[in-house]
Order: C-alpha cells, then structure tokens, then sequence
C-alpha cells in the first residue's frame, strides 16, 4: 500500500507531505477518519504529527541531507552566508592570525587555547607518540605500488587498532590518550609513507620543531623555511575542523554506535577520500598539470563546463560566498608561488577563479588553494588528500569524543519509494 501525498509543506527542518487523516485502529494510512474519542496517532516512523493542522503528514527525504540538522555541538560552526568559520567560538582568521595549528587542537580538544605551559607539555606528548608499531612500518613495505597514500592511511589506521592497548576501552583518560596517539600516529604514517615508498629512510621526529615543521621535516628530509612553515601550519590549520561534513559524519555514525575510535577514524578517512570531498585537492591541480598556457584557460573551462563537468576546488554545500579558508589561503599559496619559481601558476590560478565566477558564479573553495600550496611546497600530488586527512583527524577526534560523552545511537530512517504487496513466485515460475 503506497501512502497518498496530497499536500507538500515546509516544516522545520524536514519536508512533510500531508497524508490526511489517520485511522488508529487498524495502523494504516490514509484510510478513514480516527474514532472521535482518540487523538490521531502517526503510525510509522516516517510520519510526524502536525499539531497545528492535527494530521498525519509523512516524512519525505531531504536530498543529500542538505540543511538537515543532525547532531549539536560545542566544536565548530560553519556560517555559509556570511562566509565564516568558527572553532569553538573563534573565527578562524583570528586562530590563524595568533595561533598555531597544535594550539588549536588543544582548544578542540580542550575547550580552551591552551597557556605556555600547556602548550608545551601537549607538544611533548604529541613527539612522543610519533612512532609506529614495526608490523605497521612492515604493511607499508608490502602494500602494493601502485596504492593511493589514502587507502594505505585508511588501511594503516585501522590496522594500528590492533596494536593499541587501549583500543577498546572508552573511557575519558583512554579516549584522551589514544587522541594525542592517533593523531601523532597518523602524521608519521604519512611521512613514513612517502620515505619507505621512495627507499629514503625513515625520520624521527624533531623536538625542537613545532607540529607543521616537523610533518614537513619528516616527510621531506630537511625543515622548512619560516615562509614554508607559517604557511603549511596554516594549511594544516583550516583543514583541521569543519563542522558535520560528510566524513565527520561518517566518523560521528560509526562512534554512535561504540565501536572504537580507530574504527570511527577508518570511516572518516574512507569518507574523505571521495573526490567531491577532500579528493577534490589532488583533482584541482590537474587543469595546470593539462593547461600551461595562460590564453588557453578560457576554452578548458568552456570545454569541461560544456560537458557538464564540475571544476574541482570550486563550489561548497554550505558556504553561498567565498569560503573563508580559501580567502586565507590564497595570499599564502600567491605568495609561495613567487617564491618557488612557480609565478605562472600563479597567474593561472587566478585566471581559473576569475574565469569559473564569471561563467558559473562559483566561488574557489579552501581545496584549490591547498592544492597549490602542496605543489610549491614540494609535496607530491599524491599525498595532498593524506594531508588533508592528518589535520582532520584531530577534528574527527574531537566529534568522537564528544559523540561518546553524549551518546544516542545514529539511526534515521529512508523514504521507502519501492513497490508494495509484492508476491514472492517460487524460483521455477518466475520469468
Ligand atoms: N563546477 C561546476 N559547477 C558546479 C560546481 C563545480 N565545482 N559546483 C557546483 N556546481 C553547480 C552544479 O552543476 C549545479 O548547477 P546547476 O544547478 O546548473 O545544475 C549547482 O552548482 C549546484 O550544485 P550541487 O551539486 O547541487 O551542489 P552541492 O551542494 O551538492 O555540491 C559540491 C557541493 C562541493 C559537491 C560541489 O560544489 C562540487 O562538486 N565541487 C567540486 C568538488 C570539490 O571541490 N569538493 C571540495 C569541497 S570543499 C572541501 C571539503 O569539504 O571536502
């Protein structure tokens, strides 16, 4: 029996269709009216009680879950009509103006900025914890060449689960101790990664250098200049938290359930690797590796909007204006350019975000400019997503956790659309 929709409205944050009155008795909708002694009642968990109208109206699915507010919380807020960011009631260009990446972890983490002294104690924790279980250092060895540094991450994470002694246990000190773990693990991971793959050795952390600096120092063999420092902790930085994103999602669902936080973390990574989300960086190069000259722009744009294809590192779900952590990236990445001998990138850069607003009104989102960034700092193309994936694993550390302080599993529910009183034919009579 399909329901009948008579009437679409907007309420609150979910489509309702009016079904019409409702019969309590046999639990089925739309037929009749209910006794007169007894209040509608909606029948189904895809139906919702309008006081106001006192009908039954149905739940319709919101695409994409666009605007559906599914969870609360204390760690970040993405204002997409005023294009700002805000981590734990900081906006992010106050944060990038005066704090370092490791500071705003702390705050995530913490609630607060931390002091000196704070500060400096989670910086020790944090070196200290960048080493890996040999086994894991041994799977990277033996995962094929031809692996993305995101399946290899996805695959590593979860594997170093099986390593932790406090895997399973959930409680505030072991969720706190395998956090600074995690994302200390899952940089040198990265670092690691990209040294076994290119038979260079691997690299202990230095404690003299800050979080940023030592990523770079123990990816590329020698520590960054102040320029390159300042702005790879900014990349860092505006990749660490963006409110329930997809895989923030992802990583909230699975913790919903208590399954550990190296399982939450293995679904977020899974998550982002897809190229509308953090897979897009890698792709937005792509049209300066395919267009080196400037005059040429115009038509590969025509040519890939013509086809119906999207320009990667343009366009965001929430923001409806630029987004704030490509505005702040941009001078960084303009700036590196000149520096790296890379002024025609530069200038073709600006070109492709002068031409996608011109053409599609779309603003750059904080993707293409990290892309560019990567590419002057040196970082192979390949590991732009693992990146991105590092600095989130600390804002996905904090939605675990506080996913767990508050708990209620997450379970919606679909808009079934299927056929209805189907008759199952046994096997031999079915055509
Ligand atoms: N290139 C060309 N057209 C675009 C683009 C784009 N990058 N983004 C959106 N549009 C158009 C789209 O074709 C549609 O046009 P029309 O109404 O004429 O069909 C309109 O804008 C609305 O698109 P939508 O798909 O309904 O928007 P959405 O909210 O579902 O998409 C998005 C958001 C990020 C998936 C999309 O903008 C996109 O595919 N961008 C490219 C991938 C990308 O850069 N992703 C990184 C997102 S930011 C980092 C992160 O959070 O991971």
């Amino acid at each position: 029996m399909s329901p009948t929709a008579t009437a679409e409205t907007l309420c609150g944050l979910f489509f309702w269709k009016e079904l019409g009155p409702f019969n309590t008795q046999t639990g089925s909708t739309p037929h009749g009216q209910p006794p007169e002694d007894l209040p509608p009642q909606p029948a189904s968990e895809r139906e919702r009680m309008n006081n106001e109208t006192g009908t039954i109206e149905r739940v319709v699915a919101t695409r994409g879950l666009e605007n559906v507010v599914a969870g609360r919380t204390k760690i970040s807020y993405v204002d997409g009509t005023g294009g700002r960011l805000i981590y734990a009631g900081y906006e992010i260009r106050e944060l990038a103006a005066h704090a370092s990446f490791a500071e705003a972890v702390y705050l995530l983490w913490n609630g607060d900025l931390p002091t000196q002294a704070e500060l400096d104690r989670f910086r020790t924790r944090l070196v200290a914890e960048m080493r890996l279980p040999s086994q894991v250092i041994e799977m990277i060895k033996l995962a094929p060449p031809s692996a993305h540094p995101m399946d290899l991450l996805r695959t590593a994470v979860s594997a170093l689960g099986m390593y932790d002694p406090d895997a399973d246990d959930r409680s505030d000190e072991a969720c706190a101790r395998k956090a600074v773990r995690l994302l200390a693990q899952t940089i040198t991971l990265v670092a690691d990664m990209h040294r076994v793959r290119n038979g260079l050795p691997v690299l202990s952390a230095d404690t003299k250098l800050g979080f940023g600096a030592n990523f770079l120092y123990m990816l590329r063999g020698r520590s960054p200049s102040e320029e390159e420092r300042s702005a790879f902790e900014l990349l860092l930085m505006l990749h660490l938290e963006h409110g329930l994103n997809a895989s923030t999602f992802a990583a909230r669902v699975t913790a919903s359930t208590l399954s550990d936080m190296h399982a939450a973390l293995t679904s977020g990574l899974g998550t982002l690797k897809g190229p509308l989300h953090g897979g897009a960086n890698e792709r937005a190069i792509d049209i300066f590796e395919q267009v080196d000259d400037i005059e040429a722009i115009e038509s590969y744009i025509d040519g890939m909007l013509n086809a119906g294809q999207r320009i990667m590192g343009f366009g965001h779900r929430v923001y409806k204006t630029e987004d704030p952590r490509a505005r702040l990236l941009r001078k960084h990445a303009l700036h590196l350019c000149q520096r790296a001998d890379l002024a025609d990138l530069a200038a073709r850069a600006e070109r492709v975000e002068q031409l996608v607003m011109e053409k599609k009104g779309i603003y750059p989102n904080v993707d293409f400019y990290s892309g560019i960034v990567q590419h002057a700092l040196g970082i192979p193309k390949p590991y732009f997503t693992a990146i991105f994936a590092c600095a989130r694993t600390a804002g996905w550390l904090a939605h675990i956790r506080e996913q767990y302080a508050d708990n209620r599993l997450i379970r919606p529910t679909s808009d079934y659309v299927g056929p209805w009183d189907r008759v199952a034919m046994p096997i031999g009579e079915r055509s």
